[in-house]
């Protein structure tokens, strides 16, 4: 794992967790980046509310710790339980930086509170439009020319946190969901490792709502 690029802060590489719920091209994206040293830092550990999410398997094809955990009884969040049992394991494990990557839960309260400007996420447009879900889907239908992804700091709202970087995506004529969907993805594969090299090398500097690249 590109040893000699990585962030040592007093003598500590800098650790990503990675959460994810689905099939982990983003994780992929940034644990190949980790391994390559174009990101100075490692994945410490892999964690999915989704027990055969391919996230898991892409990361265990890597030698990355990989874990399910159980979420708990609500469809869109974490309960309370599962929640305090995920930080224990992520302060266990020392991260520096939360990674979402396709997670399909909602965050809160104490947890964000833990890891304040500590956990980032990409969302597949180019916010503030179209939050939520199947961003992609609301550009086309909405009929815009460019969409894209952004990368963002996670706060107490859905995809409202400070903006880190965005990508720009043009939408084309006759474009399905799934091939616009496609391209976002590219993009997102770029974009992310990028901002997370910048993370871990403290190069973002946070005021009120504004990010500042210090490089
Ligand atoms: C990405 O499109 C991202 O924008 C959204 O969830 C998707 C995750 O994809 N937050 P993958 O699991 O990283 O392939």
């Amino acid at each position: 794992m590109g040893g000699n690029n990585k962030q040592v802060t007093q003598g500590k590489t800098f650790r990503l967790g990675i959460l994810g719920s689905g099939k982990g091209s983003n994780m992929v994206a940034i644990a190949d980046a980790c391994a390559a040293g174009r990101i100075p830092a490692e994945v410490a550990i892999v964690l999915s509310d989704v027990e055969n999410a391919g996230i898991l398997g892409h990361a265990r094809e890597r030698g990355l710790k990989a874990q399910f955990f159980p979420p708990g009884k609500f469809r869109t969040k974490l309960d309370e339980e599962a929640e305090k049992n995920l930080l224990a394991t992520l302060e266990r494990e020392n991260i520096d930086l939360i990674v979402l990557a396709g997670f399909m839960r909602i965050l809160k309260g104490e947890f964000l509170r833990v890891f304040e400007h500590r956990v980032v996420n990409i969302h597949p447009s180019l916010l503030p439009a179209f939050p939520g879900l199947e961003a992609w889907k609301q550009a086309l239908d909405y009929g815009v020319k460019v969409t894209g992804c952004t990368v963002h700091f996670v706060d107490q709202g859905v995809d409202t946190g400070p903006i880190i970087g965005q990508q720009t995506v043009p939408v084309a004529v006759g474009d399905t969901a799934q091939i616009l969907h496609a391209r976002i993805q590219e993009a997102e594969r770029e974009l992310y490792p990028e901002c997370v090299a910048a993370l871990a090398r403290g190069e973002i500097k946070v005021q009120a709502r504004q990010t500042i690249w210090t490089r």
